[in-house]
C-alpha cells in the first residue's frame, strides 16, 4: 500500500533520512521506532507531503505521489501535540477540515458523529478541549484525522504527552480501534514497549537508517545489529569468536576461554569475530553443572537489586566484565534470597537462547 524506495532527506550536512526502503501493507499497524533525532518525523512528513524528499520514491497504491500536495494524498496525520483549536468545541474541532472543504451541514454532522463514536467520545460534542482530560483530547485529535476517512493514518508519538497509566490505557484502545477499522497505521514512537505492544511490524531506526524491520518478537528475539540488541530491552554482550558451525548452530568461544553452543542457524563463518547477545531474563544462576541442552560459565555474584516483580543479580566474570541476570521473584520465589554475595555461581542458559551477531 505504501512503499518507500531509497528515500533520502538531507538538511545541509545532516542526513535526516538515509536511503530508507520499506513496504507497509494494507491494514497493517506499522511502527517506526528510534530515539529522538533519528529521522522518524521526517519520514512521516515526507509521506504526508509537508516535506520534500531529497531523493528516492514514495509510492501510495503503486503511484508516485511526488507531485501531490498534502490534501490530495489519502493520508492523515495525528501530531504529537494534538494541535486542537482551544476555543472551538469538540464538534467544531473534528468537523473543521470538512467545513474548509465545503461539505454540507448534514454530511458534516453525520461524519463527525461517526468519527466521535469510533473513538468513544459521543456526547461530548459541545465541550471545549480544556474541559477534557489529556486522553480525551488525544481521541479528539484522532477523530479529527479519522473524519476524513483516510486509508493511511500517520501518528507521530501520539501518546507521548499523556502520563504513563493513561498512555497505557489509550494504547490498548488504539490497537483495538485500528484492528476494528482496518485502517493502515504508521505509528512513530521512541518508546520500545509501545512499539512491541502495538505493531504488526517494527522498523528500528538509528541515524536516519533502518537497522532492522520485522514482527516485534523477531526484533526482540533475533536482533541483527548491536544497536537493535541494545535499544530494545536489556542485553548482555559477550565478545567472542565463532569456532565452528554445523547444520543449525555454531560454537562460539567467549573471551578466549569459554566455549558455548548456540542451536540456531547462523550466517557467521568460523573465525568470525562475534558478539554474543544474551538477555538478563534468559540466564539463571546455578550451583550445578549445566544440562546437555544448556551452556554454563562461572561468575561471582556482586550485587542484588530488588525490583518488586524481579530481582537483578549483577555478576562478574573472571575477565572483569559485568553480567546482569534477572529472575522473576514469584516463579523463582523459593530462590529469591538464596544467592550469596561474593559466591561463585554458574550462569546457565539454554542453547537456543541468545544471538550471535557480527562484531
Ligand atoms: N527543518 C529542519 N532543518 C534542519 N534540520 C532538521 C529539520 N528537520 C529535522 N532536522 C534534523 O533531522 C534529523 C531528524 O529529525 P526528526 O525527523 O525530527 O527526528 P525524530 O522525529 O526521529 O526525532 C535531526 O537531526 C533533526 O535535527
Ligand atoms: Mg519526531
Amino acid at each position: 500500500m505504501l512503499e518507500l524506495i531509497h528515500l533520502t532527506r538531507t538538511y545541509g550536512d545532516v542526513v535526516a533520512v538515509n536511503d530508507v526502503s520499506l513496504t507497509v501493507n494494507r491494514g497493517e499497524f506499522f511502527c517506526l521506532l528510534g530515539s529522538s533525532g533519528c529521522g522518524k518525523t521526517t519520514i512521516l512528513r515526507m509521506v504526508a507531503g509537508f516535506e520534500q524528499r531529497t531523493s528516492g520514491q514514495i509510492l501510495l497504491n503503486g503511484r508516485d505521489v511526488a507531485g501531490d500536495p498534502p490534501y490530495r494524498r489519502d493520508v492523515n496525520t495525528v501530531f504529537q501535540s494534538y494541535a486542537l483549536f482551544p476555543n472551538m468545541t469538540v464538534f467544531d474541532n473534528v468537523g473543521y477540515g470538512l467545513r474548509i472543504s465545503r461539505c454540507g451541514r448534514s454530511e458534516i454532522v453525520q461524519r463527525v458523529s461517526e468519527a466521535l463514536a469510533m473513538v468513544g467520545l459521543s456526547g461530548l460534542e459541545d465541550r471545549r478541549p480544556d474541559q477534557l482530560s489529556g486522553g480525551q483530547q488525544q481521541r479528539v485529535a484522532l477523530a479529527r484525522a479519522l473524519v476524513n476517512r483516510p486509508s493511511i493514518l500517520l501518528l507521530d508519538e501520539p501518546l507521548s504527552a499523556l502520563d504513563k497509566k493513561i498512555a497505557e490505557q489509550t494504547r490498548i484502545e488504539l490497537a483495538e480501534l485500528q484492528r476494528r477499522l482496518g485502517i493502515t497505521f504508521i505509528y512513530v514512537t521512541h518508546n520500545q514497549t509501545e512499539a512491541l505492544a502495538l505493531a504488526d511490524r517494527v522498523a528500528v531506526m538509528h541515524n536516519g537508517v533502518i537497522e532492522q524491520c520485522g514482527p516485534p518478537s523477531e526484533v526482540y528475539e533475533h536482533p541483527q545489529t548491536r544497536f537493535v540488541a541494545d535499544f530494545i530491552g536489556s542485553m548482555n554482550f559477550l565478545e567472542g569468536e565463532v569456532v565452528s558451525t554445523r547444520q543449525a548452530g555454531c560454537r562460539v568461544r567467549l573471551a578466549n576461554r569459554w566455549d558455548v553452543e548456540i542451536d540456531k542457524t547462523t550466517s557467521l563463518t568460523p573465525g568470525t569475530r562475534a558478539l554474543f547477545c544474551l538477555r538478563p531474563e534468559q540466564i539463571r544462576l546455578s550451583l550445578l553443572p549445566p544440562r546437555d541442552f544448556e551452556n554454563g560459565i562461572p561468575a561471582v555474584l556482586r550485587r542484588k537489586v530488588y525490583e518488586g516483580d524481579a530481582t537483578l543479580y549483577l555478576l562478574e566474570l573472571s575477565t572483569g566484565q559485568q553480567i546482569t541476570v534477572s529472575q522473576n521473584n514469584y516463579i523463582a520465589r523459593v530462590a529469591r534470597d538464596f544467592y550469596d554475595r561474593d559466591q561463585e555461581y554458574l550462569l546457565v542458559w539454554s542453547r537456543t537462547s541468545g544471538e550471535a551477531i557480527r562484531a
